[in-house]
C-alpha cells in the first residue's frame, strides 16, 4: 500500500509486516547541545533513547566557534543583554521569552561548567568574555575558537557515563508516528495531533524500525543545506522541520534565514569554513578588495553591526563592484592574542597559504542559521501532543527576525531545561501506542536515481541561493516557488517508487523546507530583520 500526497502535501509510507520495535520513555532525535543537555536532565526519570543520523558528535554544535552568550558580571547586566537581543530581533522577539532566557543564562552556564565544559579565563582568573556583532558588552564565553567542540565533548562524556542513556548513531528518523498512521484523519486546526514516536532507518542494516515513545524531543538542528553556500555541516538538512510539517505541526518565522557575513572564500569547499565574528569583536575590520573600509557607510557600529546589516552590506559591495569576496583585515591586531584566541582559524587559513597575522582573509556571506522553526511554548511543547522541540529546530520567540550572535547555544540549554521539567511530568501519564503499522519497504532504488537526487539538489541550491537569499523580491520568490513545485513533484514521485535512503529523504526534506521558506517569505509583505525585499 502506498499513500500518495497532494502536490505539496504529505506522503506517508507504512504497511503491516513485522519489523523491529523499540520502546522508550524519552525519545530524543539529535545529539547536539539541545538533545544531550535535555537527555542529562530527564535520565533520572526513565529510560532515554537518543537517535542520531551520523556519528554521535556530528552536529552544528560541534562547529560552533565564537561561544555562548551569558551575563556573568558587571558592567554587564541582564537588562543590557535583553535590550541587545530585542534590537537585533527587529521588533519581532517575544519579550517575555527574551527575559526568561537571559535571566536564566548564568545558571545554565554554571551547569555546563559543572558538566565539564571548559571556558577560557584571563590572567586574573576571570572568564575571558568576547564580543560579537550587536552586543553592547563583552559577554561571550568561549573555548578558544572551538567552543562547540568543547561543549559537545563534555556533554557526550556525561551521556556515556549515565546508565539510563542509550545513543543509537546512524539512525535516521524518517517520520513522526501519529494518528495519520492509524488511518485516522485529524483536522489539526480543531483536534490534537499526537506523537507516538518515530519511524527510523538504521542506515547500517538498511532496516526501518518503529520507535515507540511516551514523549519525543525533536532536536534536529537547522537547514543550512537548503542553500549552495552554508557554514552548516552535512547533517543540517532540515529533517525536523519537514517531519513536523508533514505531521501537520505548526512552524513559525521560517522566512528568517541568517547568513553569516564571514565564511572563508574558498571556491569548491562545501560546507564553507566559518571565520568567527569574534575576530571582528577582537578588532578585525572588513575592507573591499582594494583596501577600503566600507561598513561605516551602512551602520555606525561598523564591522560589528548585527549580522543582517553586515551580510547585506557585503552582498551589496560584492554585487556593485563585481567582486567575489571582501577582506577581513586582522594584520594590525596583537599577534600573540590573535593566535591564542583563534588557533584553528590560523591552522585552516595556513593550509590555504593565508597567515592571518600577515595576510588579508577573503570572506563572503553563507547561510548559517534558521531563526524560525517548530513553534513551541515556554516549556518547549510543540503543537503536536507529546512532541517537544528544542535548539535550532525550534522557534521559541527569542530571535524574532534576526538572532543575536551566540544566543543559540544559550537558547538550547535554557529550553532543554524547561522541556525536561515538563516532559518528566508528562511521560508518566502517556501509554505506548502499540497498534501502529510497520513501515512500507516496497520499491527499488537504481543508480540512475542517484543521479536524479544529485541533480535535483543542485537545482534546489541554485533556486534558493539566487531567488531566496539575502535580498529578495516578489518576482524572485514567485519564480522560486514555481520552479520548486516541479522539483517537489518529481521528488515525491521518486520517493514513492524507491526504497528509502538517507540521501533521498534529505533531498525530500530540503525541498519541503525550501518550499516552507518561500511560502513564509511570500506572506511577509514588509522588509524586517533577515527578510529583506526590494519591494518593501
Ligand atoms: P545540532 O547541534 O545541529 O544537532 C542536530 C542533531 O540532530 C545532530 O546530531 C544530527 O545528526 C541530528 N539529526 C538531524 N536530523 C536527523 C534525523 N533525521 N534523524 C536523526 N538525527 C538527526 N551558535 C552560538 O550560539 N554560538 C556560536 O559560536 C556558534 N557558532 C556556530 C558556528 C558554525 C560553523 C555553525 C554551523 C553554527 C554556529 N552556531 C553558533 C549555531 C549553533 O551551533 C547551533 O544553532 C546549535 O549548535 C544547534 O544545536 P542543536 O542541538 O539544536 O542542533
Ligand atoms: C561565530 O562564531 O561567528 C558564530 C556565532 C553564532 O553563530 O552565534
Amino acid at each position: 500500500m502506498k499513500r500518495r500526497g497532494t502536490p505539496i502535501g504529505t506522503s506517508l509510507r507504512f504497511l503491516n509486516f513485522a519489523v523491529v520495535k523499540k520502546k522508550t520513555d524519552f525519545l530524543i532525535i539529535g545529539s547536539g547541545i539541545a538533545g544531550l543537555s535535555y537527555a542529562l536532565k530527564v535520565a533520572a526519570h526513565g529510560n532515554v533513547l537518543i537517535l542520531t543520523k551520523a556519528s554521535e558528535d556530528e552536529s552544528n554544535t560541534k562547529y560552533a566557534q565564537g561561544g555562548i552568550a551569558a551575563v556573568m558580571h558587571e558592567p554587564d547586566s541582564y537588562e543590557k543583554h535583553i535590550k541587545d537581543t530585542l534590537i537585533c530581533g527587529d521588533g519581532l522577539c517575544d519579550e517575555e521569552v527574551v527575559r526568561m532566557v537571559i535571566t536564566e543564562s548564568t545558571e545554565r552556564i554554571q551547569e555546563l561548567i559543572a558538566w565539564g565544559a571548559r571556558f577560557d579565563k584571563n590572567a586574573s582568573g576571570e572568564y575571558d568574555l568576547g564580543r560579537e556583532g550587536g552586543h553592547s558588552e563583552n559577554r561571550i564565553l568561549h573555548h578558544k575558537d572551538n567552543t562547540g567542540f568543547e561543549i559537545e565533548r563534555a556533554l557526550l562524556a556525561q551521556a556515556h557515563a549515565h546508565p539510563g542513556i542509550e545513543i543509537l548513531d546512524h539512525y535516521f528518523a524518517l517520520d513522526i508516528m501519529t494518528q495519520h498512521h492509524l488511518g485516522q484523519y485529524v483536522n489539526s486546526k480543531t483536534e490534537g495531533v499526537e506523537c507516538y514516536g518515530v519511524y527510523a532507518l538504521n542506515t547500517i542494516t538498511g532496516k526501518t524500525e518503529q520507535i515507540l515513545a511516551r514523549t519525543t524531543l525533536m532536536a534536529t538542528g537547522g537547514a543550512g543545506h537548503v542553500y549552495e553556500a552554508t557554514t552548516n555541516p552535512m547533517i543540517a538538512t532540515g529533517d525536523g522541520f519537514a517531519m513536523v510539517y508533514r505531521a501537520k505541526g505548526k512552524l513559525e518565522n521560517m522566512e528568517f534565514i541568517q547568513f553569516h557575513p564571514t565564511a572563508l572564500y574558498n571556491p569548491g569547499e562545501r560546507p564553507s569554513f566559518l571565520i568567527t565574528e569574534a575576530m571582528r569583536g577582537f578588532g578585525g575590520i572588513l575592507k573591499t578588495i582594494d583596501g577600503k573600509e566600507f561598513m561605516q557607510k551602512y551602520d555606525r557600529r561598523g564591522s560589528l553591526a548585527p549580522r543582517d546589516i553586515v551580510a547585506r552590506a557585503i552582498d551589496n559591495e560584492m554585487k556593485t563592484r563585481g567582486d567575489d569576496y571582501v577582506h577581513l583585515d586582522c594584520r594590525h591586531l596583537d599577534k600573540k592574542g590573535l593566535l591564542e584566541h583563534f588557533p584553528n582559524i590560523q591552522k585552516k587559513c595556513l593550509s590555504l597559504g593565508i597567515d592571518i597575522t600577515k595576510d588579508l582573509i577573503p570572506v563572503l556571506p553563507a547561510a548559517h542559521y534558521t531563526c524560525g522553526g517548530i513553534k513551541v511554548d515556554a516549556q518547549g511543547r510543540s503543537s503536536i501532543k507529546n512532541l517537544y522541540a528544542v535548539g535550532e529546530c525550534a522557534c521559541t520567540g527569542l530571535h524574532g527576525a534576526n538572532r543575536l550572535a551566540s544566543n543559540s547555544l544559550l537558547e538550547a540549554v535554557v529550553y532543554a531545561h524547561h522541556a525536561a521539567l515538563d516532559a518528566i511530568g508528562a511521560a508518566k501519564a502517556v501509554n505506548y501506542c502499540e497498534n501502529i503499522p510497520d513501515w512500507n519497504a516496497e520499491g527499488t532504488a537504481s543508480p540512475e536515481e542517484m543521479v536524479l537526487i544529485n541533480e535535483s539538489l543542485r537545482e534546489l541550491h541554485s533556486i534558493m541561493s539566487n531567488y531566496v537569499g539575502i535580498v529578495r523580491s516578489n518576482l524572485r520568490l514567485k519564480r522560486a516557488f514555481d520552479r520548486l513545485l516541479i522539483l517537489h513533484n518529481e521528488t515525491e514521485s521518486l520517493y514513492e517508487r524507491t526504497t528509502v535512503s538517507p540521501r533521498l529523504c534529505e533531498l525530500r526534506n530540503l525541498i519541503k523546507v525550501g518550499y516552507i521558506i518561500i511560502k513564509y517569505a511570500m506572506l511577509r509583505k514588509e522588509s524586517v530583520g533577515l527578510h529583506y525585499s526590494i519591494d518593501y
